[in-house]
């Protein structure tokens, strides 16, 4: 049952940090801090090129995964949703892996992709949420979420538990790569071990995001920005923002938006930025600006350290944790659901199953 919460995605998004805990461990000895994987269908080491595919928030998720492999483990990496991949058929390296994301291990288009990668003689690696599933069953290897049952339709924490996954395999493939030191390693899993904590101080800390919700609700079309890793995580705030209130949303890649979506800038129209402070800041930041410039209103989720200059001309700043740059996806994608959650609430739609939508899409 929902407890004492009104809806199962309250529930769902107050499970954050157990069930980020929970996934964490898995492959992540605290002593240590090292990544143990356990034994995968193919080499990570000698691996030519992964191919990720998934669908929805899922892909979302991969995407992310995508930034990270190429940053710590310098794989080559093909990715794209299952309803093209399926089709593009790309040329594939013999030896490759295919690694894909679902919460069900159910849905049609990454499960046809599955069996076309097999036959195409990939390694075929699955990140699901439900042991026993057909994709489970199907792949060579399986690595589980530990997110348990997600009733909402909309993806909360078995989206951040498929970044946790994420993060560890991409930590352990470039160790196996010999691209990351053993410092590095200690380094950034001490920083995923802290997320479980945050994000429980992030929950905690609803007001800021109620009353951004409170002006998004009244807008008719939003824009989420984000750069680098906090690209798909902008799509991601996108994605959950109109499936759950039916408000007309769109992410961008920051550096894109003055290559056309600028035009749609007004007074009217919400900007959410992800903006955390690190190497790509002063980007997003100018980018930012020029929205703010052209009237448009600024709304940033950041760190302390970014918040002091995105105070000069955002309309609303909502500091997050200081983390390390690597973990940020998986901290800022907490509030851009309790975001679409909080919008959905007020405008009184049905939060957990938003019309036209199935949990689990199993036609094509
Ligand atoms: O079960 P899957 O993870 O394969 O599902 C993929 C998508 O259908 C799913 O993530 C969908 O986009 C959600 N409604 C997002 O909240």
């Amino acid at each position: 049952g929902k407890g004492n919460y009104r809806h199962f995605m309250e529930k769902e998004l107050h499970e954050h940090p157990i069930v980020l805990g929970d996934t964490l461990r898995q492959h992540i000895d605290p002593a240590s801090r090292a990544v143990a994987l356990p034994p995968l269908p193919f080499d990570p080491a000698v691996v030519p090129k992964i191919t990720l595919s998934a669908c929805g928030s899922a892909f979302l998720a991969a995407q992310v995964g995508r930034y990270w492999m190429e940053q710590v483990a310098r794989i080559p990496v093909d990715s794209d949703v299952a309803s093209e991949l399926r089709y593009r058929d790309p040329p594939l390296p013999e030896g490759g892996a295919a690694l894909l994301v679902s919460q069900s291990g159910e849905t049609a288009d990454t499960l046809a992709v599955l069996r076309l990668l097999k036959q195409r003689r990939q390694h075929v690696l699955s990140v699901v949420n439900v042991a026993e599933s057909t994709m489970d069953r199907e792949s060579h290897g399986t690595l589980l979420t530990i997110a348990g049952p997600e009733i909402g339709v909309a993806s909360t924490k078995a989206f951040t538990a498929q970044l946790a996954v994420l993060a560890t395999m991409a930590l352990g493939f470039g160790r196996s790569r010999g691209v990351l030191s053993v410092q590095e390693e200690a380094r950034l899993t001490a920083a995923l071990l802290e997320v479980p904590a945050h994000a429980a101080t992030l929950l905690e800390h609803t007001e800021e995001v109620q009353a951004l919700a409170r002006q998004v609700a009244m807008a008719k079309d939003v824009l989420f920005l984000g750069r680098g890793s906090l690209y798909p995580i902008a799509l991601e705030g996108a994605l959950k923002l109109k499936e759950l209130s039916y408000i007309h949303a769109e992410g961008y890649a920051a550096g894109e938006m003055k290559h056309g979506p600028i035009a749609l800038i007004d007074q009217d129209v919400p900007v959410i930025a992800l903006c955390p402070s690190g190497p790509l800041f002063e980007k997003t930041a100018s980018n930012l600006q020029e929205a703010a410039a052209r009237g448009g209103r600024v709304m940033a989720f950041t760190d302390q350290e970014g918040a002091s200059s995105l105070r000069r001309f955002a309309e609303a700043v909502v500091v997050l944790p200081t983390v390390d740059p690597f973990v940020a996806p998986i901290l800022h994608a907490i509030p851009v659901q309790m975001l679409a959650y909080h919008v959905a609430v007020l405008k009184g739609t049905d939060v957990d199953q938003p019309r036209n939508l199935a949990k689990a899409v199993t036609v094509e």
